[in-house]
């Protein structure tokens, strides 16, 4: 539960140009964007780099390296001027768990979604950054470093005021709610009690000490074999990184106790993570020669009917558990909230990809709060975010400006 100095929602009356940047897994997005408040057009402008697969091994000097590169060919290609004394700002998004003093601060507490970076946990990723942008001499400062659940929160209340949680339900699952700071009982925050502020739930690591759900061996197979085993339990049974993983331990241990694909090559089931969310989709949804065709390409296999209804089973079994665990995540912040109607603006691979995971998660939300049976309509929704990684990002940047300029410089560091 980290508090990000993301003090209430958008007014909606936000706007001005800034550049954000978005750090995935794989991939580094560039923005520059222009806020015209709600009623106006955004607009934006992107590019992605790709990383080179070394990065995500590699150690801190290399990872910065790259993305102040990055930002200085994005600035450099279109000729942005920021100047020593009006520098560009930007709203990072850095979508793994941070400590934050202030809202231009974030240490990192530990890696997760299988990047392994040395030299960075523990560190102060926003001063890591300053200083890679420094050596450079860019003309731009950074002034939010924001999750990516806060920033589909924050993005997408300001076009929708019903917004009421931002949750990535993608390679990695975690959700950001509003608190009263009075209630935020692990730190004295010199404002007022009902001041609101974003907290970043983290409960990708929810029962790390696994005391509270049933793991299968699957599921401990999986946490051991990880680069961080003991961590982010919650998001290794439910998140898109590891569903297909999870399938495929199932079908190997199948195999290997002879119940199917007897006699045939299983050498690709052996690969760890060779199968993703989007095969499981595939199992529950196509019809059965696409799937034969996909089982022959990626796993050079040739299942027969019976076996493809074993494995539609087992797909359909392994999406469900993580749908209704998704759902808990939410209905938690809800009950302890006293929410009773609202959006929940989600975003992720898993969300808006696989095809029945928002009806599921619906589903459980209604056993959970106990919604009667005869509803006409669900009173909390799922609703598709707004780019939190580039809008939400320029937002919370312009709400971040606008409170120091009005001399409220509680949780930010470097204003100018
Ligand atoms: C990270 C969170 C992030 C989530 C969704 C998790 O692995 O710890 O910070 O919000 O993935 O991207």
């Amino acid at each position: 539960m980290n508090v990000t100095w993301t003090l209430g929602f958008p007014t909606g009356n936000e706007k001005g140009q800034y550049l954000t940047m978005d750090l995935g897994g794989t991939k580094l997005r560039v923005c520059w964007i222009k806020l015209n408040q709600r009623h106006g057009q955004t607009e934006l402008d992107q590019d992605v780099y790709q990383f080179p697969s070394a990065v995500k091994t590699s150690d801190a000097d290399t990872l910065w390296s790259f993305i102040a590169d990055s930002l200085q060919d994005f600035v450099g290609k279109r000729s942005l001027q920021g100047t020593a004394e009006n520098p560009l700002p930007l709203g990072f998004t850095f979508s793994y768990p941070a400590s934050q003093d202030y809202i231009d601060h974030g240490v990192l507490q530990t890696w997760t979604k299988g990047l392994a970076i040395k030299g960075v946990e523990g560190e102060d990723a926003a001063g890591q950054l300053r200083d890679a942008m420094a050596k450079r001499n860019l003309p731009i400062r950074l002034v939010a470093l924001i999750n990516d659940t806060t920033g589909a929160m924050i993005a997408s209340a300001y076009n929708d005021p019903d917004t009421i949680v931002g949750a990535i339900f993608g390679t990695g699952c975690n959700a950001a709610y509003m608190e009263n700071v009075g209630s935020i009982r692990k730190m004295k925050i010199d404002l007022p009690p009902d001041t609101p502020m974003a907290i970043n739930c983290e409960y990708g690591a929810f029962d790390n000490a696994h005391r509270v759900l049933p793991r299968t061996k699957y599921d401990v197979a999986i946490d051991e074999e990880s680069p961080k085993p003991g961590e982010q339990s919650f998001e290794k049974l439910s998140a898109g990184l590891y569903l297909g993983e999870i399938f495929r331990q199932i079908l190997l241990d199948l195999y290997e106790r002879q119940v199917v694909l007897k006699g045939q090559d299983a050498t690709s089931l052996k690969q760890p993570y060779a199968l993703d969310t989007g095969f499981l989709s595939a199992l529950e949804n196509d019809p059965l020669p696409g799937v034969k065709a996909q089982f022959a390409e990626l796993l050079k296999l040739k299942p027969t009917d019976e076996e493809l209804w074993l494995c539609h089973r087992l797909a359909e079994i392994i999406a469900i558990r993580g749908a209704r665990l998704c759902t808990c995540g939410i209905s938690a912040i809800c009950r302890m909230k006293g929410i009773k109607s609202g959006h929940v603006a989600a975003d992720g691979s898993v969300a808006n990809k696989h095809p029945t995971f928002k009806q599921r998660w619906a589903q459980a939300m209604g056993e959970v709060l106990d919604w009667p049976q005869d509803r006409k309509e669900d009173p909390i929704t799922i609703t598709s975010a707004e780019d939190g990684s580039g809008i939400g990002a320029a937002v919370i940047a312009a709400m971040t400006e606008e409170r120091a300029r009005q001399g409220n410089m509680v949780g930010i560091r470097q204003q100018k």
